[in-house]
Order: C-alpha cells, then structure tokens, then sequence
C-alpha cells in the first residue's frame, strides 16, 4: 500500500476541532472540555446543544431562554406539511427526516435566518415535528398540532409520539441518551457534514448530507439491527447460542465494535445503566437479560465492546419508541454536533479534495463505435 494510503481514513487527522475529544489519552471523551460522564449526570440535552453550538454552558436566564427559543421553532410551515403528506405510509423515517430537511432549505432558505444559529436551532426544534406529524398523518389521518409546550427535545418528541407528557423516567432516559448521541468528533455523518460546507454550500444541505450518511447500518442504522437482532432470542441461552452461530458465518453484529474505541465506548455503561433501569420499572428484565449475554458472548468470542448503539437498543424499546425511529433519535441529538461542526468549518475553511490511488487501466486508444 502505498505510503499516505489509509483505507476508510484510519487515523488520518483530516481537520482541527475544539468541539470534542474522541478517545483521546488522559481526556476520553469530552464536549468542549466537558466529561460526556458529568454532563449524562448533571446537563439536560438543551444545555448540551447549546455548549457544542455556541461553545459555552448557558446559565440559567440563557438556558431558560434558549429552551423558549427551541419551543417557538416547533412548528412546520404549511408547504413542508404538504410535502410530509405526500411521501409514502411505507418510507422509512429516515427519508422522511432527510426530505423533510432538505425541503425546509427549500422554504426557509438560509439566506434569509435571521442570525447564523437559527438554521441550527430550527432543525433542533422541528425535527420531532417532522416525523411524527408524518406518521400520524399516515397512520390515522390526522394532522397533529406539531408546536407542543412539553419542555425540552425529549419530552416534545415522546408527547408527540404518544399523545401525552411522558412519565419522568422515561423521558430523561430520552433526554440523557440525545446528550450521549450529541456529538463524537469526526464520525462518517460529521465528516459529510463538513465536506459538503467546504464547499461553502448551504447549512440544510451540510445536514441533508449527514443525514444521509448516519442512515447506514454501520454507523446510526446500527441501533435498529441491535434491536432487531435482541428481538430475535426469547432467552439468554437462545442469544449465547445465536451470537455463535452467527460469529461462525462470519457476521457483523450490529452494536458492538468501534473505529476509535478498541476496548470501551464510555458511552455504552451509561447508557446501559439506564436500560437496566427502565427494565426494573417495566417489570420486564427479558429484553435486559438477553442484552447481557450478548455482550459477555461479544467479549469472549471476540474481544468486541458494545458502542452505545447496543444498550440504546432495549433502553429506546422501553420507553416505547418503535425500532424503526431509533436512528431518528440519534439526529435529533446529532444535529446539536453536525450544527457545531459545520459553524467551526465554516470559521476555519479550507474544501476537502483529497486525492486517490488510481486502479484503472494504463492509458490506452480510443476505438470508434463502428470498430467495437
Ligand atoms: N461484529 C463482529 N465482528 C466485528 C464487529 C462486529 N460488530 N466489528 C468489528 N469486527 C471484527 C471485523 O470482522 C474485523 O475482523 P477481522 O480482522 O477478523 O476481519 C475486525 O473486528 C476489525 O473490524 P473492522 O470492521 O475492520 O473495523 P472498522 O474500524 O473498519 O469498523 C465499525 C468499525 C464500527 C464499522 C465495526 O466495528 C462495525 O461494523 N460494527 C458494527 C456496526 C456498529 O455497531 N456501528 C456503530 C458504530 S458506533
């Protein structure tokens, strides 16, 4: 391989960041400083976005403010509610939240945002409002009221999906685990996001790009094929046997392994505690169970951790979200990092182009038409 070539960019440093720290030795994970530990503990996601988006907690008059500004941007204009009901019943939520993004850049061009965050903060407060007016409207006919006062981005998607205020447990599950989804340095979807703004194209589109690329099974997609996959067993025994199988054949278990993290996500135990949690209330310790055992079989079949897609799997299931929303979820915490990413690319641009190793044939004739 030729020196310089690093396939899927491994350890490449493609760029400088003040946002986080992924992994790094000494720091781990942190958000502008902050350990992801402290934050899951003492935060909520509101204060979160605001520290990654405008790089510093908010105190509490500007927290109490920001949170106002998040729930007067939940409604939807009437244009991008024509083009929700138009999509199919059968879409998958994730093409309805990357049109849905695409076609409020079409409606609310950035152009004409009254200040460079409100693009940030309006994709923020109506992502929830997208899918679920969405799904509504295609489940039961009906076209919600989007502009909920449930406070914060957890409890305004799990009141729009269930048609009343969560129980509190349920909904700082929800809460902590978008702190958790908020940002992770330069992950495949960021990086989209980034490159597209090099090229000093527009903010919906930069999050049009990331959406795009978190939809894969690799990387946001992965939190949906865990659940299919703990769905699968009805005991503990049935998952040890199954995992092995399915290691034997040669296949990717999805929620487990990581690009940066080679023994553990800090994540995952965080976000574990709180499945386990939920199980207990829920009187439902199957799901956690299961969970367990494929995570012993990981680490001694393999050696592989899980990443925080793995847990969020039973934890999301608990709180009653269908699988098919759980990569959803995860945008509606990781616009907060894509929005950081693409202001600090914007204040220190320069447009990826990299070069390739070319594979081709060596230069050669052309032949005409008639000769072929
Ligand atoms: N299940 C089984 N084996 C896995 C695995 C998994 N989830 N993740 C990695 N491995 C194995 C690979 O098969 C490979 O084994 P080999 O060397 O015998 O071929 C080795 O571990 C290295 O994996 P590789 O896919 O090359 O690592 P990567 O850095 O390119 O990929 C991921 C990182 C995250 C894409 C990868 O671990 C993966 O596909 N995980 C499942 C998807 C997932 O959970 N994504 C969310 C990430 S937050």
């Amino acid at each position: 391989m030729k020196a310089g070539y690093s396939p899927g960019l491994e350890g490449v440093i493609a760029g400088e960041t003040s946002i986080s720290t992924v992994g790094k030795k000494g720091k781990g994970l942190t958000y502008r400083g902050y350990s992801i530990a402290d934050l899951a503990k003492h935060a909520c996601f509101e204060e979160v976005a605001h520290l990654l988006i405008r790089g510093r907690l908010p105190d509490r008059n500007e927290l109490t403010a920001y949170r106002q500004r998040l729930t007067d941007l939940r409604g939807l204009p009437v244009e991008l509610k024509s083009i929700l009901e138009k999509l199919p019943a059968k879409s998958h939520p994730m093409d309805v939240l990357r049109t849905g993004c695409s076609a409020l850049g079409a409606i609310e061009p950035e152009r004409e945002a009254p200040d460079m965050y409100y693009a940030a903060e309006r994709l923020l407060a109506s992502f929830p409002s997208m899918l679920l007016f969405w799904r509504h409207f295609h489940l039961s006919g009906r076209r919600i009221e989007t502009a909920s006062n449930e406070e914060g981005v957890a409890g305004h998607f799990l009141h729009l999906l269930h048609g009343n205020s969560p129980e509190e447990l349920r909904r700082r599950a929800v809460d902590v685990s978008l702190i958790l989804y908020a940002e992770h340095e330069f992950n495949a979807s960021t990086f989209s996001a980034r490159v597209t703004t090099s090229t000093m194209s527009d903010f919906y589109s930069a999050a049009t790009s990331a959406i795009g690329t978190l939809r894969g099974p690799l990387h946001g997609g992965a939190n949906e094929e865990a659940m299919r996959l703990i769905n699968r067993f009805a005991t503990a025994d049935e998952a040890e046997q199954g995992i092995r199988e399915l290691l034997a054949e040669k296949k990717k278990i999805m929620g487990f392994g990581h690009r940066v993290y080679k023994e553990m996500d800090p994540r995952s135990p965080i976000i574990q505690e709180w499945s386990r949690k939920l199980a207990e209330v829920s009187n439902n310790m199957l799901l956690y169970r299961v969970s367990e055992r494929i995570e012993e079989t990981m680490l001694s079949e393999k050696g592989l951790f899980p990443n925080l897609d793995f847990y969020s799997a039973s934890a999301y299931h608990l709180c009653g979200i269908p699988t098919e929303m759980f990569t959803p979820v995860f945008v509606f915490a990781r616009i907060a990092g894509w929005s950081a990413h693409i202001i600090e690319q914007r204040s220190l641009n320069r447009i990826f182009r990299p070069v390739a190793e070319y594979t081709g044939p060596e230069p050669r004739a052309y032949v005409p038409l008639e000769e072929r």
